[in-house]
C-alpha cells in the first residue's frame, strides 16, 4: 500500500551525524489542526520516522483518536516516533517546527479569500500560544489564504521573518510537475518547476524554468499545451474542490508540508518555492509572497533572487498586490 520508505531512519541518523557530529535526538513537530491536511501531515512524518509528533485540535477526541490510529501504524512502518493527540497547547511546548493547518477549508464556489476573516481569528489565537510555548520554533503556515495568514503569524509571533514560512509554492509546483509528467508521459521525478507569487488564482508558474531533466518545457511542448497546463496549475485547488464537493485537497498539501519540515529538521538546504516575507527582494516590500528560498535549520537561509522578464515581473507584482489588498481588508493585525 505504501511506496518505498524514502526517509529510512538509519539513513537520516547518518545524515544527522555527518552534519552535527552528534547522535540525533528526536525532533518535535507540532501540528495545529487535526483535520485532513494536519492529520495527513502527521501520518507522513510518522511514516518517515523523522520526528515525534504532537497533533493539536480544539475538537475534543479528534486529535487523540487520529494520533492513536497513526501510532498504531508505526510498528508496521518500523517507525520509532511517538504520536500524541491533544487539546492542550502545553503539550506543544518546545517544538522545533510548528505546522499550522487549523481553520476552515474551501467549499465548492468559495475562493481562498472567502476564508479570510474566519481564519485570521484562528491564526491569531494559535500563533499567540505557539510563540509563548515554543519561542525557538520555526512556523510553517498552511491555513488559507496562506500568504495573508503567514503575515498575521509573523506579526503576532514577533519572530524573525526567517522563521515564519508559508506552504503554497511547493504544492503549486508539484501540481505543475504532475501535469507536465502527464502531458509528456515522463516520470514526475524528472520534472522540476518554480511557481512565484501569491498562493491564489494569480500565482505565476514559470514555463521557462519548468524542465524535464534540465530541458525547458518550452522546447518540448507546444504553446497551447503549455498554457493549458499553466491554467490547470492555477486552478489545481479548485479542480479538486469541485470533484470532492465536501472538502479540499490534502494528500499533496500534506506531502508538501512534510517536505518543508524535512528540509528544516535535517538542514537539507533544499531550494523550494515558499511564501516568504519580502523586504525589497524582487522590488517587493512588506508582504508574504511565493519565491524560491533555501530552507534549512534556521528556516529561510536565503531568498533566491533572479532576473524576471518584463512580462513575468508584471504578473508577479500584480499577484503580490492582490495579497496586499487582502491584508488591507483585515485592517490592524
Ligand atoms: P479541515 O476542516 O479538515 O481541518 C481543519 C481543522 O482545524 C479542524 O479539525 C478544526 O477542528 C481545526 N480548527 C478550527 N479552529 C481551530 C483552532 N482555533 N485551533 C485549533 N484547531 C482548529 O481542513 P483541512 O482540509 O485540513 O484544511 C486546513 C486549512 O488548510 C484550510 O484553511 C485550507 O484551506 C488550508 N489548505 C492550504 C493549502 C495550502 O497550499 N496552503 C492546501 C490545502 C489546504
Amino acid at each position: 500500500m505504501y511506496p518505498e520508505q524514502k526517509y529510512d531512519p538509519f539513513y537520516l541518523a547518518i545524515i544527522h551525524l555527518l552534519n552535527y557530529n552528534t547522535f540525533p535526538m528526536k525532533a518535535k513537530v507540532s501540528i495545529i489542526g487535526a483535520g485532513n491536511v494536519g492529520a495527513t501531515t502527521a501520518q507522513l512524518i510518522a511514516y518517515a520516522g523523522f520526528a515525534d509528533v504532537i497533533l493539536f485540535d480544539i475538537a475534543e477526541g479528534v486529535p487523540q483518536g487520529k494520533a492513536l490510529d497513526i501510532a498504531e501504524a508505526c510498528p508496521l512502518w518500523n517507525s520509532s516516533v511517538s504520536v500524541t493527540g491533544t487539546n492542550s497547547y502545553t503539550d506543544t511546548a518546545q517544538s522545533d517546527v510548528v505546522v499550522i493547518t487549523a481553520g476552515f477549508p474551501r467549499k465548492p464556489g468559495m475562493s481562498r479569500d472567502d476564508l479570510l476573516h474566519a481564519n485570521a481569528d484562528v491564526i491569531k489565537k494559535v500563533t499567540l500560544e505557539i510563540s509563548r510555548l515554543s519561542p525557538e520554533s520555526i512556523i510553517i503556515v498552511v491555513t488559507n489564504p496562506m500568504d495573508v495568514m503567514a503575515q498575521i503569524a509573523l506579526k503576532i509571533s514577533g519572530f524573525s521573518s526567517k522563521k515564519v514560512i508559508g506552504m503554497g509554492g511547493v504544492l503549486d509546483a508539484s501540481r505543475l510537475r504532475a501535469f507536465v509528467s502527464m502531458g509528456l508521459g515522463v516520470s514526475p521525478e524528472d520534472v522540476e518547476a518554480i511557481v512565484l507569487g501569491g498562493h491564489g488564482d494569480q500565482m505565476v508558474p514559470l514555463p521557462r524554468f519548468t524542465t524535464v531533466k534540465g530541458m525547458p518545457i518550452t522546447e518540448l511542448l507546444g504553446k497551447d499545451k503549455i498554457s493549458e497546463i499553466m491554467h490547470r496549475t492555477k486552478n489545481g485547488g479548485a479542480e479538486i474542490v469541485s470533484l470532492l464537493k465536501t472538502g479540499s485537497a490534502y494528500y499533496a498539501p500534506a506531502a508538501s508540508s512534510c517536505q518543508m519540515v524535512k528540509s528544516i529538521l535535517f538542514d537539507e538546504r533544499r531550494t523550494l518555492p515558499c511564501s516568504a516575507y519580502l523586504g525589497g527582494e524582487f522590488g517587493i516590500e512588506d508582504v508574504f509572497v511565493g519565491v524560491p528560498v533555501i530552507l534549512g535549520k534556521n528556516g529561510i537561509e536565503k531568498i533566491v533572487e533572479f532576473d524576471l522578464t518584463p512580462e513575468e515581473k508584471t504578473l508577479f507584482h500584480k499577484s503580490a498586490s492582490s495579497v496586499k489588498l487582502l491584508i488591507e481588508k483585515i485592517g490592524d493585525i
